[in-house]
């Protein structure tokens, strides 16, 4: 029997709690289609930082590296200053295993009710591509007076072989910067798998950027684009300015098919796009690095407030588990999952208090993998 191993980082807050329900449904999915889980739990998030001063070292990050997939919950705890999980543990890996698609289906499903007025699972299917290693999430900058230094990591210095250094008077006000960085290989790359996903749906790709602004490095995205578009003429493609997108995604959103974009744009549109869709409980994502290491997760992060309530919807964690589960190449076990994803929504009986119901977080995981049993292959 074919068996996977699959580590597992559960994290903080609620990521424990709706990673045991993703365990659970794909336990029972592997059951059904005859291939075998092992789960490898590590400890990384607040707890361990707390214990033991350690974020996401780099033996482990290695060890982590002979995996083709990794399942995580989430980071981040009111204990801690914001960004030091998120930066030490979730980009570390997205960075370190260089996960350079950001996948984000933004499906509605049938069931589910959306804040746009007369938009239905028909109007609301597409997805998102994120650009996951570069532009504004380079980490590199600094600033001016109080105690702020200027940052540059050594590993996107020796990565694009550029060194920064800014000068700033001693008379200058205090300030603050931030450096933006895209390379014409991390564009050309996710440009290109994002044609040749849309090859696979209908044919319409629309980027996003900001290049009447910000010219030097979203006019370069464009020119990327442009280039690589010249190899799928049979894919329809239109250019869209961030802000203007997230007008199109409220007004008219069965416009799009897939979406591909830079970095922090995505990170933003994509939490328009889980509210559309129904909500942070219904959004999962991968980060895929296709010849190496890919992580699966939840969009939505820790909400520590919910830790340990059993409130929390499992069903966005359960959805990145059938990502991953096709990411491994188990079609069938992904179809089954998704069908009962569809299912418990359309019987309505097993929710979560975000979808107006009064299950707790297992009711809907035992739910969904009990839905999973009952189906046909
Ligand atoms: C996301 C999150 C992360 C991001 C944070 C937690 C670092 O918001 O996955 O969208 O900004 O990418
Ligand atoms: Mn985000």
């Amino acid at each position: 029997m074919v068996q996977y191993k699959i580590p597992v980082i559960a994290g903080d807050g609620i990521g424990p709690e709706v990673i045991a329900e993703g365990k659970k449904v794909l336990d029972a999915a592997s059951e059904k289609h005859g291939f075998e889980l092992e789960w490898i739990d590590y400890p990384h998030g607040a707890d361990h930082y707390l214990a033991t001063g350690e974020l996401m070292p780099e033996d482990t990050l290695r060890e982590l590296e002979k995996y083709k997939t990794i399942y995580l919950g989430a980071v981040g705890d009111d204990r801690i200053e914001p960004g030091i999980l998120e930066k030490g543990i979730l980009l570390a890996m997205r960075f370190y295993f260089d996960q350079y698609i950001n996948l984000r289906p933004i499906k509605l499903l049938e069931g589910i009710w959306t804040p746009l007025k007369d938009k239905g699972p028909d109007d609301i299917d597409f997805v998102v591509v994120r650009e996951n290693t570069e532009d504004f999430y380079i980490g590199i900058g600094g600033g001016a007076k109080e105690g702020r230094t200027h940052q540059e990591l050594e590993v996107v210095r020796k990565l694009y072989k550029v060194k920064f250094d800014i000068d700033i008077d001693s008379d200058a006000d205090e300030i603050a910067y931030q450096i933006g960085l895209i390379s014409r290989k991390g564009t050309e790359r996710v440009i290109r798998y994002a044609f040749e996903l849309s090859r696979e749906r209908k044919k319409h790709l629309s980027s996003v950027d900001k290049a009447n602004v910000l010219p030097d490095i979203y006019g370069f995205w464009r020119e990327i684009f442009r280039k690589v578009a010249t190899g799928y003429p049979d894919v329809k493609t239109d250019f869209n300015y961030v802000d203007a997108i997230t007008m199109w995604f409220v007004k008219n959103p069965e416009w799009f098919d897939v979406v591909v974009t830079p970095n922090m744009f995505g990170d933003i549109i994509t939490d328009l796009g889980a509210m559309i869709q129904g909500g942070m409980g219904l959004a999962p994502g991968g980060n895929i690095n296709p010849e190496g290491t890919s992580m699966f997760e939840p969009i939505h992060g820790s909400a520590p407030k919910y830790k340990g309530m059993q409130k929390a919807n499992p069903i966005a964690t359960i959805w990145a588990g059938a990502m991953l589960l096709e990411h491994l190449g188990e079609k069938e076990a992904t179809g089954s999952v998704l069908r009962a994803i569809g299912q418990n929504i359309k019987e309505g009986k097993v929710r979560t208090p975000d979808m107006g119901g009064a299950s707790k977080t297992s009711d809907v995981g035992d739910d969904i993998a009990r839905i999973v049993r009952t189906l046909d292959k």
